[in-house]
């Protein structure tokens, strides 16, 4: 197979990283891809939100298959695009990608069909007078969402009216999140361990990859602003087999009922973010897409062929055989820019990649190479993730922790407690 990965960042160099080990493989191109990627498949300097230019590539290099990182893309239809010209794509259509689009559309589904999750309202920003008044009556803290995409920076909790107001006034006012915050959705505080599941779907079958925990805020013991993620592990303790098992039943396969009876039959990965509450498993947020940081340690944990099972999402004929878990565990810390999540500076060199340790991954995320040195070109710079064949996570993380001590790049940034949760259980 001839297959094409569309984007640049961590998430890809893993799902490149993993693809590249299928026998089914025959080239591997990455789209644009990052100096990570180029060590297991060729770099492809097109810009993917270009339609036409990936279409002629796609034409050209006779892909079989094209699997789409990030959520952009499929949120502007990339995936209906390609198919429509016959080409075989790992993905949503854009309507289905409405799941992560609009939070809006998320939780209206979970209400329809029952789905756990936390009450909530919904209000245009000319409602601004309207929202205020709801914020006086609400218990908290509660969950003020801009409804757009918002690279998982548009989540603002509020422990009073006080900050509820500023939050508004921000969104509605000030713009801080652009369009994306011309609705928001105002949600009920759940108390409880999150966790991330990946549905692999074809649609109506799914099968779930081992459950992750990722780390959002910028600080230690979760403190500070949202990130995109700033590490995570596999598999989460908190994911017992029961939990997985109302998860499957309660969460996924009824979401995947709703959106085909909503004509937005889903294919591709379903990523349900969950708060393990007390009442059992809810939904924080769905994702159109595999998580990041996430994939970085789910994908390394599985057996079998994942090449396999991508394909088999994309014909309509889920290969639930394809992968297995056994055994095995990962911890991934990310180093990033100082300043990250707001501004930060670029192109210091990186030093200390050259470790030869077969139990340690480092996925490049943000950078870019320049006269042979590979430069930070982005706020998350590198996943730096440790592999085990056993299930120990206090070791894993320690291999973690001892590999990032070896990397350096002016203004490195790290957590130190990522998976602490886990072993504190
Ligand atoms: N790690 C969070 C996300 O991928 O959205």
């Amino acid at each position: 197979m001839r297959v094409l990965v569309i984007g640049s960042g961590g998430r890809e160099h893993a799902l490149a990283l993993k693809i590249s080990k299928s026998s089914l493989l025959d080239m591997l191109f990455i789209m644009p891809g990052n100096p990570g990627t180029k060590q297991v498949g060729e770099n492809v300097k097109i810009n993917p939100s270009h339609g036409d230019k990936t279409l002629q590539f796609c034409k050209d290099e006779r892909i079989d298959l094209i699997v789409i990182g990030p959520e952009q893309p499929l949120v502007e239809g990339l995936s209906d695009y390609l198919r429509n010209e016959g080409f075989k794509v790992f993905g949503p259509s854009g309507k289905a990608a409405e799941i992560e689009a609009h939070k809006s559309f998320a939780k209206r589904l979970m209400k329809k069909y029952n789905i756990p999750t936390s009450d909530f309202a919904e209000f245009q920003s000319d409602e601004y007078d309207n929202a205020l008044s709801y914020l006086k009556e609400t218990g908290y803290p509660c969950v003020i969402k801009a409804d757009g995409l918002a690279a998982g920076k548009g989540v603002l909790i509020c422990k009073n009216f006080d900050q509820a107001e500023k939050a508004v006034k921000e969104i509605f006012l000030d713009k801080v999140f652009g369009s994306s915050g011309d609705k928001i959705v105002i949600e009920e505080f759940m108390e409880g361990e999150e966790a991330s599941i990946f549905a692999i779907t074809d649609g109506t079958d799914f099968i779930c990859l081992p459950s992750s925990q990722d780390h959002k805020r910028i600080g230690n013991k979760d403190t500070g602003k949202n990130t995109g993620g700033m590490g995570a592990y596999s598999p989460a303790p908190v994911v017992t087999n029961e939990i997985l098992s109302q998860v499957e039943n309660k969460i996924i396969k009824p979401t995947l009922d709703g959106m085909n009876k909503e004509d937005c039959l889903f294919t591709g990965c379903l990523y349900v973010g969950l708060m393990i509450t007390k009442d059992g498993p809810k939904v924080v947020e769905y994702n159109c897409r595999f998580g990041d940081p996430e994939t970085q340690v789910v994908l390394p944990l599985l057996k079998g062929d994942f090449l396999k099972l991508l394909y088999s999402s994309a014909v309509g004929e889920l290969d639930k055989n394809a992968v297995h878990y056994e055994d095995g565990c990962a911890v991934c810390v990310v180093a990033a820019s100082k300043g990250y999540p707001d501004s930060y500076q670029k192109g210091f060199e990186i030093a200390g990649l050259d470790s030869n340790d077969k139990k340690i991954i480092v996925y490049h995320a943000g950078t870019d190479e320049t006269d042979d040195k590979i430069i930070t070109n982005g706020g998350r710079v590198l996943g730096v993730t440790a592999v085990l064949a056993e299930n120990d996570l206090r070791k894993a993380r320690n291999k973690a922790y001892e590999a990032i001590n070896e990397i350096h790049f002016e203004g490195m940034y790290f957590r130190k407690d990522i998976a602490v949760k886990a072993l504190n259980r």
